[in-house]
């Protein structure tokens, strides 16, 4: 019952070492804190925590994905040394690649739409990596980023298309590392009641949700989507996919297809959630202001699902949720006003939060 009965916290500037060094930016990756959510957990009467995968080397939870293909690849024997590692990806893949490409000496090739952060766009080249911002076009679309990334690859030499989205060694990873180290946090099988996050390549939730599955009695797994995915309706409707319509001020989550990566899992989800912009931007300033976290906006609705997952499950439940990353790499948008009010959000922020809307 560790999660439940956490003794009170003392503040201290003293800080435990309790972790031998590791080896080089590759052992930095994984063994991210658990946090409690004070307020929320006060005001639901849960305990919701939040896994902080923003303290990942590269800054989100996608590093996790990024080793784990890069090493099935070499694993596989289609990455030799100077190899290429090529990529379709809205951004923090191709971040926590770039890193690690570094780290083991690969190039690294990246394709990701137009529609993205410039933020994270300059941070890829900056660390090294080739960047093609290509139209943003539907995945039936050849054109569209993964369909080129894959042709990049067939015409390059010693070069391998990782294929985030229905590579398996995606979500392999987080049943490997990231399911693990939140059971272990938690204290074990019983002290876990509900999981929920949203979905991108959906490897996060479909490895999480197995291992929690296979090893946490009783434990509920969620689905959250944000407007314009088609997941939610999915799950709610036995099987039914509708087309893609709509769209969400989040970056990195939303689908409009059933990945290789979620498809063992999207069945036995016990629930989803869709979460509106408006709530999603609230939270992001709410954990701000309440929490003193600075977070991304995947990161803000996947804590209104724990929020609204703890409410469903009922007081004294423990609800576990991905702080995917920070609110720096769109911090532009995300903090001014004018991209709030083009948004139509502005009134979705309490007013006693209005100060924390700094940029013009
Ligand atoms: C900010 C952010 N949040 C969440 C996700 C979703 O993670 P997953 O691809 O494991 O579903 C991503 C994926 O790129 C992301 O960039």
């Amino acid at each position: 019952m560790f999660a439940r009965s956490l003794p009170a916290f003392r503040p201290s500037l003293r800080r435990g070492f309790t972790t031998r060094s590791v080896q080089g930016l590759v052992g930095a990756i994984g063994n991210t804190p658990l946090i409690k959510l004070e307020k929320l957990s006060e005001e639901t009467g849960c305990t919701i925590l939040g896994k902080a995968e923003f303290q990942n080397p590269g800054g989100s939870v996608k590093d996790r994905a990024a080793l784990g293909l890069i090493m099935d690849a070499e694993e596989r024997g289609v990455l030799k040394p100077g190899g290429t590692v090529i990529e379709g990806t809205a951004g923090n893949t191709g971040i926590g690649l770039a890193h690690v490409c570094r780290a083991r000496g690969y190039k690294c090739v990246i394709y990701m739409p137009n529609t993205q952060s410039q933020e994270k766009i300059d941070l890829l080249r900056m660390l090294g990596a080739e960047v093609y911002p290509v139209p943003a076009v539907a995945y039936e679309n050849p054109e569209n980023y993964n369909h080129q990334a894959k042709r990049h690859a067939e015409k390059t030499p010693n070069s391998v298309w990782t294929d985030q989205f229905d590579n398996t060694a995606n979500a392999e990873a987080h049943y490997k590392t990231t399911g693990p180290e939140i059971l272990e946090q938690v204290g074990g099988s019983g002290n876990i009641d509900g999981f929920i996050c949203s979905t991108g390549t959906g490897g996060t939730l479909s490895g999480v949700s197995r291992y929690l599955k296979e090893h946490a009695k009783g434990v509920q797994t969620w689905l959250a989507d944000p407007p314009g995915s088609v997941l939610d309706s999915y799950i709610r409707s036995g099987g039914k996919l509708k087309e893609r319509a709509g769209s969400s001020i989040t970056e990195g989550i939303g689908q409009g297809r059933v990945t290789n990566n979620l498809a063992p899992m999207i069945a036995k989800m016990d629930g989803s959630l869709t979460i509106p912009d408006e709530k999603s931007i609230e939270m992001l300033y709410r954990l701000l202001d309440e929490e003193g976290l600075y977070m991304g906006a995947s990161s803000a609705l996947n804590v209104v699902a724990a929020y609204e997952l703890a409410k469903i499950l009922g007081k004294g439940k423990t609800v576990v949720t991905i702080l995917c990353d920070g609110a720096y790499r769109y911090q532009t948008r995300l903090f001014s006003r004018k991209w709030i009010q083009s948004k139509n959000l502005e009134s979705a922020i309490p007013d006693h939060l209005q100060k924390y809307v700094v940029l013009p």
